[in-house]
């Protein structure tokens, strides 16, 4: 039984009789919105770590906006939140010490203000495990959308990949094989776009484990962050959660241990980040689901290793891995080593 208007989260603060329920109401329409555009509908938080510093989110004012298109189309009511950014090159000592201040952010919104669904805008390493930890301890409706791989590097012929190269060519600068002038060329050719490394590094590898959650629309995870599919993505996701507001479709309905199982099989399959290791623990203690290094050990073993990507494979990059399937080939392939189910 889908929910009925009264029975939403946000209408205690607007559908509700008295004198704060009125007030709460007159700061809506302080805001713009007229009564017919808000009340009874669900309100959607577009939680958004973009910030001026946040290379990999540098597409996610503008992607927001396609977001809150499907939240308008679907008959929900989108309102931005800005939660912190956590650029991973930038932020100092490491990113790591604030993924639980994202995690205790995000739950935070979501508590105080008269929200009914959350899409989750995060993709650099820290910031999607933070999102999701979030939104599993608030406990309500809740889509991802990661921000995508950015475009290959190229640089005389080559394509080069976020991280490892640096480290390659600074060695070969300082073994002195390559010039001042070549590393300089290299360095303009490294990060052509928005969006998150796109070797299968730790962005990638979450955006892959929490489609393997189904945290995400299908094939979300590597869509390139510049790539038309991505706003209609991003746009189809607006749609969802409103959707999934009504048929009250929490985080906790969607995980449990076989969808924890299905990322750590995604990302062995992946060839994807140890520090997948960190993170899906981390989930999955939020959700109260058993999680240690043994059940990543056993399911390594009876899992195959499917792709084949940059740093731990070939020089394939995520742009590659989107136009031979991308994530949704990829999980249709790793589906026998899958548990497929319904959400609960
Ligand atoms: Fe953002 Fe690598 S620096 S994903």
């Amino acid at each position: 039984m889908p929910k009925r208007p009264e029975e939403l989260r946000s209408h205690r603060w607007f559908g509700a009789e008295g004198m704060r329920a009125a007030n709460h109401r007159s700061r809506m329409l302080q805001l713009g919105l007229g009564h017919e555009e808000f009340q009874g509908r669900p309100v959607i938080g577009i939680v958004n770590t973009w910030s001026d510093l946040m290379h990999c989110h540098a597409h996610f004012r503008e992607r927001a906006q396609d977001v809150k298109r499907g939240v308008w189309a679907a008959g929900g009511v989108p309102v931005e939140i800005p939660a912190m950014a956590l650029p991973e090159v930038f932020q100092k000592p490491s990113t790591m010490l604030y993924r639980n201040f994202l995690a205790m952010e995000t739950e935070e919104i979501a508590r105080s203000l008269p929200l009914d669904g959350l899409v989750l805008m995060g993709g650099c390493d820290k910031t999607g495990p933070a999102l999701i930890m979030g939104a599993i301890s608030m406990g309500l409706p809740a889509i991802y959308v990661p921000a995508g791989p950015m475009l290959s590097g190229h640089w005389r012929g080559r394509k080069l990949g976020s991280g490892s190269d640096v480290w390659k060519y600074h060695a070969e600068l300082r073994a002195g094989t390559i010039t001042q002038q070549a590393w300089k060329e290299m360095e303009s050719g490294l990060s052509r776009s928005a969006g998150t490394c796109m070797t299968a590094g730790t962005a990638s590898t979450m955006a892959l484990a929490a489609e393997a959650m189904g945290l995400t629309l299908p094939g979300a995870a590597s869509i390139p962050a510049v790539d038309s599919a991505h706003p209609r993505m991003a746009a189809a996701a607006g749609r969802r959660i409103v959707a999934m507001v009504w048929e009250d479709l929490t985080l906790g309905r969607l995980l449990d241990q076989r969808s924890l199982d299905n990322a750590v099989a995604a990302t062995m399959a992946f060839g994807g980040s140890t520090n997948a290791i960190p993170h899906l623990i981390a989930i999955a203690r939020r959700a109260g689901i058993a999680m240690d290094l043994d059940r990543f050990d056993a399911i390594s073993r009876r899992v195959p290793l499917i792709a084949n990507l940059r740093p731990n494979g070939s020089t394939h990059l995520m742009e590659d891995f989107f136009y031979a399937g991308g994530s949704r080939g990829f999980l249709a392939t790793l589906a026998p080593h899958l548990a497929l189910m319904r959400a609960r």
